[in-house]
C-alpha cells in the first residue's frame, strides 16, 4: 500500500512544482505516519473499513486552486495507524503519529491538546478517531490539520461535544451560528503556523434540495445564494431551472471560525459528492473544467493530476474525483478544491443513468 500511495504522492508533488527534496521528505513522513499498513499487500483486503475513502484506502489527495496562483496547493489526508487494533488503540497510535509529525516540523499542537479528551477519550465511539491532513508547501515544512469525530462520545452527544470544543477554544458564539444539519460529520483544527488558523465544523445535509443550498451559508460576507446554487448545479450536472434532491449521498457544508469575538463563521465551503451524481469520471472532469475558469483558474493541472494518479481511462470508473468544493474565506479570493481518490483497492464502475439528483415535480 505504501508504495502505491507514495508513488502517487511523488507524482502529484512533481506536478505542482515542489522540489524533489521536499517531495521525498513528505513521502517519508506519510509512510512513517501511516504505520504498519504501508507494508500490507494490496492483494489482501483493506486493513480496516475506513470511511476516509470509498474503497477504504486510508489516504486521499486534494488540490486546491486559487485564482492567480502559479500552481494548486497539494494536500494529503490520511488515517494514521489505520486498521491497527481496536479504535481505542488506533486512536492512541494515531495521536502518537500526530505528535511525531508535529515534532518533526516544530508544529504546535496546543489547540488539539485543549480538546483532546472530548474527541479522543479512552473508549472512543464511532467510525474513526483521528485523521490528519498535510498541506505540502514549498520549503519542506507542511501545514497540518487534525480531523476529529464529533460522535466520539456517541452520536447523541455530537452537538454537545462540538459546542464544548468551540467554547474551550474561545469561540463562544460559534455553535449557535451553525445551520440546522442532519449530522455533524467532522471537527477540524488548523495546527501550527497559519496566518489565521481555523476551527471547522462539517455539517451533512441529507436529501438537500438543490434550490435550497443557498441557505446553508452562515458566513459574514459569504457567497450569494445564486453563486452557491450555480456551483452546485454545474457540479451535479443539473440544468438551470430544474430542481433536484440529493438523495444518494449528502451534500456537505463546512463552516470555519477564525475570530473568537465573531458571532458568525468567517468561511463557508460547499462539498458536492460528485461521484454519486455522475456517470463516470470524464463527466466529472468536464464539469470541473466548466467551473474552474469561472473562478479564474486554468483547468489543465487537474486533468494532468488524474493522469498522475492512474493510467485508467476516465470513462471506465467513477470516484477518482470524490468531491468538488467551492471555498469562501474572508480576506481571500474564492477557490475550488478537488478531492482525489487513491483507488489503491478498487475502481468503482460507472454509475447507472440517470445519475442526477432526483427530479422534483
Ligand atoms: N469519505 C468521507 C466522505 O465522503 C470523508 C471525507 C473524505 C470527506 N474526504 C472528504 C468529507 C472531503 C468532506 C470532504 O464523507
Amino acid at each position: 500500500m505504501g508504495s502505491h500511495t507514495g508513488r502517487q504522492l511523488l507524482s502529484l508533488c512533481e506536478l505542482v512544482g515542489l522540489d524533489a527534496g521536499d517531495c521525498a521528505g513528505y513521502a517519508r513522513a506519510l509512510t512513517d505516519a501511516l504505520g504498519p499498513v504501508v507494508r500490507r499487500s494490496l492483494d489482501l483486503p483493506p486493513a480496516a473499513p475506513t470511511f476516509l475513502s470509498d474503497d477504504h484506502t486510508p489516504v486521499e489527495f486534494s488540490l486546491s486552486f486559487s485564482p492567480g496562483a502559479a500552481a494548486p496547493s497539494l494536500r494529503v489526508l490520511f488515517e494514521p495507524s489505520s486498521g491497527f487494533g481496536t479504535l481505542a488503540e488506533s486512536s492512541r497510535l494515531g495521536l502518537r503519529a500526530l505528535h511525531g509529525l508535529a515534532q518533526r516540523w516544530g508544529i504546535s499542537t496546543e489547540q488539539l491538546d485543549l480538546v483532546q479528551d472530548l474527541f479522543l477519550p479512552d473508549d472512543p465511539r464511532g467510525s474513526f478517531a483521528l485523521w490528519i491532513t498535510l498541506e505540502l508547501t514549498a520549503g519542506g515544512t507542511p501545514r497540518m490539520k487534525a480531523y476529529l469525530n464529533p460522535a466520539a462520545a456517541g452520536p447523541d452527544r455530537a452537538g454537545a461535544t462540538v459546542r464544548e470544543a468551540l467554547d474551550r477554544l474561545g469561540h463562544h458564539r460559534a455553535y449557535d451560528s451553525l445551520p440546522p444539519a442532519d449530522r455533524l460529520l467532522l471537527f477540524a483544527l488548523d495546527l501550527g503556523d497559519w496566518a489565521a488558523p481555523r476551527l471547522k465544523v462539517y455539517t451533512a445535509h441529507h436529501r438537500l434540495r438543490a434550490s435550497a443550498v443557498g441557505a446553508l451559508d452562515r458566513m459574514a460576507g459569504g457567497p450569494s445564494p445564486a453563486e452557491t446554487e450555480a456551483f452546485l448545479y454545474t457540479a451535479a450536472g443539473l440544468p438551470a431551472g430544474h430542481d433536484g434532491v440529493f438523495d444518494r449521498r449528502p451534500v456537505l457544508a463546512c463552516h470555519s471560525f477564525t475570530d473568537p469575538a465573531a458571532d458568525r463563521p468567517s468561511g463557508f465551503t460547499l462539498h458536492v459528492p460528485v461521484r454519486d451524481y455522475a456517470h463516470h469520471d470524464r463527466e466529472v472532469l468536464d464539469r470541473a473544467e466548466k467551473l474552474l475558469p469561472r473562478y479564474g483558474i486554468a483547468p489543465d493541472v487537474l486533468r494532468d493530476a488524474l493522469g498522475a494518479l492512474t493510467p485508467r481511462r476516465l470513462e471506465d470508473g467513477v470516484g477518482l474525483i470524490a468531491y468538488l468544493a467551492m471555498v469562501h474565506q474572508q480576506g481571500h479570493d474564492p477557490r475550488l478544491t478537488a478531492y482525489l481518490s487513491s483507488e489503491a483497492y478498487r475502481v468503482r464502475p460507472p454509475n447507472e443513468r440517470p445519475t442526477g439528483p432526483r427530479p422534483v415535480l
